[in-house]
């Protein structure tokens, strides 16, 4: 279901903030499902309000979190050669954040005279008029559009008409989403896709146990406050008693479905009272409540959720470990 949407002008002709959809209008439904089914569930797009896209965006700068560092280093090394090539004239950003290494592409985009559109889809609002305002100011004659939205629905935002546009998503951000709803996902952005377009995926590398382990579970514990902070959002906004102090954060890899499986676990027998659901829970002390999943691919991996959604790898990249790739797409 769509809602009517509301567009906010930040400077007349160049920034248009728009909001399609509230992106917290499922909480209700989504959190009584998570909490009442067993195991315990919660649905990870919930961790970013102001408060969890900033530790987010402290747990991209830990020096155990190397997916960032390493999305980085291959943009570095990549977007100018990438650019010369493909010749984008518009971006669009799916789940931007911080937008902090957007500017990569920007920059050579700039440089070579063919940046006319810079577009942003995200959760949270105020990231995206941060990033707005900062790119208004250091690409000053490219057309912006902030989108505050969900890209689990309907992407409901006009493309850009310069060709090509370079769509993308970073940071792994896909490997929340399990292969049928990726391939939903991939679906809705191949149908704003035309045959000229291209889409940049980021994706985490299957890799030994330990590195994965440690990235998750950072020895200033700022993942287990991301973790815990969802309980907070929960509290903010359905009225919900939960103490985050009462629950342990842990992060475990599952090797047979490689993956990174975040928890939250009850350190005691509690009874949770949600006000706006008139909802009371009991959890067991032990018991766990899932907080994320956190894929992890390999090129055949990658290439099965893209080509049911129509698209095909152009370039592969990766850094000289393996750890992180980054994929160019075009419609099949
Ligand atoms: N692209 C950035 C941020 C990744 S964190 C980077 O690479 O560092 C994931 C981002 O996706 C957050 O900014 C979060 O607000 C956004 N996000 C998560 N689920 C979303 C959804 N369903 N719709 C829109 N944005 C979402
Ligand atoms: C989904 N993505 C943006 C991050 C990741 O690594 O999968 C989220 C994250 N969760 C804990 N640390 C980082």
């Amino acid at each position: 279901m769509s809602l009517p949407q509301r567009k906010v002008e930040i400077a007349p002709k160049k920034i248009n903030l728009r909001n399609n959809s509230d992106p917290f209008s499922d909480i209700a439904e989504d959190v009584r499902k998570g909490l009442t089914s067993n195991p315990k569930v919660l649905n990870p797009k919930y961790f970013y309000d102001e408060e969890g896209s900033k530790l987010f965006d402290e747990i991209t700068r830990l020096p155990e979190y190397y997916p960032t560092r390493t999305e980085t280093k291959i943009l570095a090394k990549e977007s100018e050669r990438l650019i010369a090539k493909y010749t984008p004239e518009a971006i669009f950003e799916l789940g931007s954040g911080s937008a902090t290494k957007t500017n990569m592409i920007l920059e050579p985009m700039t440089k070579m005279g063919l940046l006319k559109g810079i577009g942003l889809l995200d959760f949270n609002e105020e990231f995206l008029k941060e990033s707005s305002l900062n790119f208004q100011i250091s690409y000053p004659n490219a057309e912006i559009m902030s989108v505050v939205g969900d890209f689990s629905k309907k992407l409901l935002f006009d493309s850009f008409e310069y060709s090509p546009t370079l769509y993308l998503i970073l940071g792994s951000t896909i490997g929340n989403m399990n292969q049928g709803e990726s391939i939903k996902f991939l679906k809705r952005v191949a149908g704003k896709m035309r045959a000229s377009d291209y889409f940049l995926l980021g994706t985490d590398l299957i890799k030994d146990e330990k590195s994965l382990y440690e990235a998750y579970n950072d020895s200033q514990n700022v993942t287990a406050k991301f973790n815990k902070n969802i309980l907070k959002v929960i509290n903010d906004k359905l009225g919900a008693d939960f103490d985050p102090a009462l629950f342990d954060h842990e992060a475990i890899y599952n090797q047979s479905k490689n993956r990174i499986e975040m928890y939250l676990i009850s350190d005691s027998y509690q009874k949770i009272y949600i006000k706006d659901l008139d909802l009371e829970i009991e959890i067991e002390r032990g018991e766990k409540i899932c907080t994320e999943i956190c894929r992890k691919y390999d090129r055949q991996k990658v290439k099965a959720m893209l080509e049911p959604a129509g698209m095909e790898i152009i370039e592969w990249l990766t850094d000289e470990d393996s750890l992180y790739a980054l994929s160019l797409c075009k419609l099949i």
